[in-house]
């Protein structure tokens, strides 16, 4: 049965986001309606400049001040798309305080304050729910939240950032530097003013503590994340990935280690074979690989940002939060019962590809191979090549821990027949 009474709505940013949310809920009012068994009406709209002219929006709706519509009373549902820690974290407490619900796409605030922003939502019995923080339109968290419930997730292997894909992406087919690649995102819209955010990892380690927190039902914050970005990824470092086979990804990882008493979560660029689904995963493009006990590989794919895609996600959460409102219900809220460490990533065991500039003279081989040997990290495969006394020395090593890899590479550079360790990358996905 149709209730009549609509559920208000209150849209906290108007932005690439928030504009897209608010001409699905129109153009879609009927369709929503039915689903959701009461209409949804679009209540007020906060933004920051009340006079640009925005299609599609009635201008008695639009305000500044954000706080006084989410204080009104009569709010339903809080959408918050303005982004940042401030004022978006008051804003969502507030609206919990004043009996609302909140959807977010906000994925640097509920990195770092999901666990008090769940506490909040529990205290005033409301929802909290964020599918548009990860991935855009990919439907992830919900299936990790709701559908994988029952089984036991081991790992989440992903791209998560559509800005760096991209870059790596053009740097890997078209042969591109860094910073054209770059110049190429930031015309056609992907990257942002100030890209410091994606390149620099920072965006996909708050999709990771996200992820990693619900994979394995444990606090996982921010900090917790080790985060290296892509910027210093080059032309050779693409040359030495396809000699052995592989391309190269900014992947966010979240593991449980082996004997499950531990995970780890972490953001980098690595090697990963090109028969390796994620490696075509091409433009700005998103994909995340779970794996589970029961379930075993599960892949999803899809657009991970943008106006639309990431609204599509917006408007999945205010359904199922406007249903759990007529129902009188909230759907599930934090699960960290597992309380399981994090470790650093000094523990992580991967392999390794290293790239060293070296003397070409006898024994200097060997010297490499002993550093190696006595840190415990097993050599699998060596390759060299050079001319006039120097030498390239490839080195791609067997499972190892980022300490004992760390400690080796210590180890070489104070060799007088290394000339430099021209780069380390981690080879994933194998
Ligand atoms: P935009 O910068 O395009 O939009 C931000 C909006 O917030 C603007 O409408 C702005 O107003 C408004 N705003 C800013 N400060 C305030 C304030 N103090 N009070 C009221 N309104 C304010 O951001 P996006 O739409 O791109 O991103 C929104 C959220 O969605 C972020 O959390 C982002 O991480 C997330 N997200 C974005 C994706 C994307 O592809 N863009 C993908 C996935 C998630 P005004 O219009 O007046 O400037
Ligand atoms: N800047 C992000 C990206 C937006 O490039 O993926 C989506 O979160």
């Amino acid at each position: 049965m149709m209730r009549t009474r609509p559920l208000k709505v209150a849209l906290l940013g108007c932005g690439v986001v928030g504009s897209e949310v608010a001409r699905i809920m129109t153009t879609h009012a009927t369709d929503l309606a039915a689903r959701i068994g009461a209409p949804v009406e679009l209540a007020g709209v906060a933004v920051r400049r009340p006079d640009k002219v925005r299609e599609g929006i009635d201008p008695a709706l639009v305000t500044t001040d954000a706080t006084a519509l989410v204080k009104r009373g009569d709010i339903d549902v809080v959408v918050e798309v303005i982004g940042g820690i401030e004022p978006a974290r008051t804003l969502i407490t507030t609206a919990f305080a004043h009996g609302a619900s909140v959807v977010s796409a906000n994925k640097a605030l509920i990195a770092q304050d999901g666990a008090a922003l769940h506490a909040a939502a529990d205290e005033h019995g409301r929802d909290l729910y964020y599918e548009a923080a990860v991935a855009g339109a990919i439907p992830l968290i919900r299936p990790l939240r709701e559908s994988l419930a029952g089984d036991k997730v081991n790992r989440v292997l992903g791209i998560v950032n559509g800005t760096t894909n991209f870059i790596l992406d053009a740097m890997d087919t078209t042969g591109a530097g860094y910073q054209e690649a770059l110049d190429e995102a930031t015309a056609l819209g992907y990257a942002e003013a100030d890209p410091t955010a994606d390149v620099e990892g920072f965006d996909a380690a708050a999709k990771a503590a996200i992820l990693a927190g619900i994979a394995f039902h444990t606090r996982v914050r921010l900090d917790d994340v080790h985060r290296e970005g892509m910027t210093e990824v080059t032309a050779a470092d693409f040359a030495s990935a396809r000699q052995m086979g592989c391309t190269i990804k900014l992947l966010a990882i979240c593991e449980r280690a082996a004997d499950g008493a531990s995970v780890t979560a972490r953001v980098h660029p690595a090697m990963i074979p090109l028969s390796h689904p994620l490696a075509n995963v091409r433009e700005a493009y998103n994909a995340v690989f779970v794996e589970s006990e029961a379930a075993g590989q599960l892949m999803f794919y899809g657009p991970g940002a943008g106006g639309s895609p990431t609204a599509s996600a917006v408007l999945g959460d205010l359904v199922a939060v406007c249903r759990n409102r007529l129902g009188g219900a909230t759907g599930p809220g934090e699960s960290a019962y597992a309380a399981l460490p994090v470790s650093p990533m000094g523990e992580v065991v991967t392999r390794y590809h290293i790239s060293l500039d070296v003397a070409d003279k006898p024994g200097v081989l060997a010297q490499v191979a002993t550093v190696f040997a006595e840190h415990g990290v097993s050599i699998d495969t060596v390759r060299q090549s050079g001319k006039d006394g120097e030498a390239s020395l490839v080195v791609v090593t067997h499972r190892a821990s980022d300490a004992a890899l760390g400690g080796t590479v210590e180890a070489l550079r104070k060799l007088d027949t290394v000339r430099g360790v021209a780069s380390i990358m981690r080879v994933e996905g194998e």
